[in-house]
């Protein structure tokens, strides 16, 4: 709730958009509140922020939690911070207790993983883990063409280490499902055993910018309405392939907007998503045809740039073990889940074991002011992100 006040919006959310002043504000919080409770503190070029509590063997490369402290434009106070906030309290609470772990544990907050001002998502894990190079990361624009690289640097959290020069032997988050089925089947932890996938395109649709009370509708080559068409394609393209497929256009953007001109010219994104590769490449296809299809039959110049795709995984199995005995042993109900929303995790398991808790969320809303997830099970999913952390930080072969 305290950090819920840096970017607090009016309807109870949070607008803590990336390498904003709010997010070094929250970023500056967490350092604080890390190095409080005995962390030593590193940041890589990326602006990832590695809390680290010592184990008794430092050799081992640490057993990391955590998540992410951005959020959408219309976020709410648990997407992201939740698993950054569990990490810490996790590390407070073997303090209080005087536990020492073999393998340290760490608690890592990831820049960027929203998208939302500077896609695509999860870029700075994504760095990580080898899926994108530093450049292109810091290449990356927003709406008003600021670089990510140089707004990192403005919030004084471009870092000096190299991106991949902190070790992790394996990775754990925690998160709430973002979705309704938890809630729906009265169960408190979501074990993950994996995620869909997701692609993401920039669109652009051309026509031509003429007058509206003088172009006979026939002579129009409007952009806006070949973009309307292409909006229910892809709703109907997701409806086929649904449960579980998706497909959501969230931004369309008209070049020059007015109101007395047809529109010639317009960018719109799309974000299909499937757990199975097969049914989202048939996605894929089946939007490209159907935006041919309108630019052809509309006199459109039309274009489809995959800008991120990001393959349906699975977590590793011995980590995902530790999160389901976890559960057992603290008697909770649970039941295995796949991520319907892309998380740091996903590209952490491409690279080291990793592995997901999650816990309901009233009415399966995020990417909402109201998006609300009750305390108790937020400290359900605390105590099993803990003791599958422990499990792994005190195993024979740590990390
Ligand atoms: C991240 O929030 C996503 O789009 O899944
Ligand atoms: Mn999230
Ligand atoms: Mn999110």
């Amino acid at each position: 709730m305290e950090t819920a006040e840096i970017g607090g919006t009016p309807k109870g959310g949070v607008k803590r958009l990336t390498l904003t002043d709010l997010d070094r504000q929250v970023r500056d919080w967490f350092i604080d509140a890390a190095k409080a409770a005995g962390c030593s503190i590193s940041i890589d070029e990326m602006g990832n922020i590695f809390a680290t509590r010592p184990g008794r063997d430092n050799s081992l490369a640490p057993v990391a939690c955590g998540s992410h402290l951005d959020t959408q434009p219309t976020g709410g106070k648990f997407d992201g911070i939740l698993g950054v906030l569990a990490g810490l309290e996790l590390i407070r609470t073997l303090n209080d207790v005087g536990y020492e772990t073999e393998a340290p544990i760490m608690v890592v907050n990831w820049t960027n993983e929203e998208g939302s001002r500077f896609a695509p998502a999860m870029v700075s894990s994504g760095v990580y883990a080898g899926a994108f190079d530093l450049d292109y990361a810091y290449g990356r624009t927003d709406r008003e063409g600021e670089r990510l690289g140089d707004a990192l640097a403005a919030i004084g959290y471009r870092g000096e280490d190299p991106v991949g020069q902190q070790k992790i032997g394996s990775f754990f988050e925690l998160h709430i499902e973002q979705g309704p089925i938890l809630e729906a089947e009265e169960t408190t932890i979501g074990v993950v055993t994996g995620a869909q996938g997701t692609r993401w395109y920039d669109v652009t649709i051309v026509g031509r910018e003429s007058h509206a009370g003088t172009t006979p509708m026939a002579l129009r080559r409007d952009a806006l309405a070949g973009a309307a068409e292409l909006i229910l394609a892809v709703e109907r393209i997701a409806k086929e392939q649904s449960p579980p497929g998706v497909g959501t256009v969230g931004e369309v953007t008209i070049a020059e907007p007015s109101r007395n001109v047809v529109p010639g010219s317009v960018r719109l994104t799309v974000d299909m998503r499937h757990p199975a590769a097969d049914a989202l490449a048939a996605m894929d296809r089946q939007m490209r045809e159907a935006l041919t299809e309108i630019g052809t039959r509309r006199s459109l110049d039309v274009d489809a740039d995959e800008i991120w795709y990001s393959s349906p995984l699975e977590f590793d199995p011995d980590c995902v073990g530790l999160v389901r005995a976890a559960a057992e042993r603290q008697g909770l109900s649970h039941q295995d889940i796949v991520s319907g929303a892309g998380h740091d995790a996903c590209y952490l398991a491409r690279v080291l074991p990793t592995a997901m808790v999650f816990v309901p969320c009233r009415d399966g809303i995020s990417h909402n002011e109201v998006e609300h997830a009750e305390l108790e099970h937020c400290a359900a999913g605390a105590n099993v992100l803990m003791h599958a952390v422990l499990a792994r930080a005190n195993a024979p072969a740590a990390g």
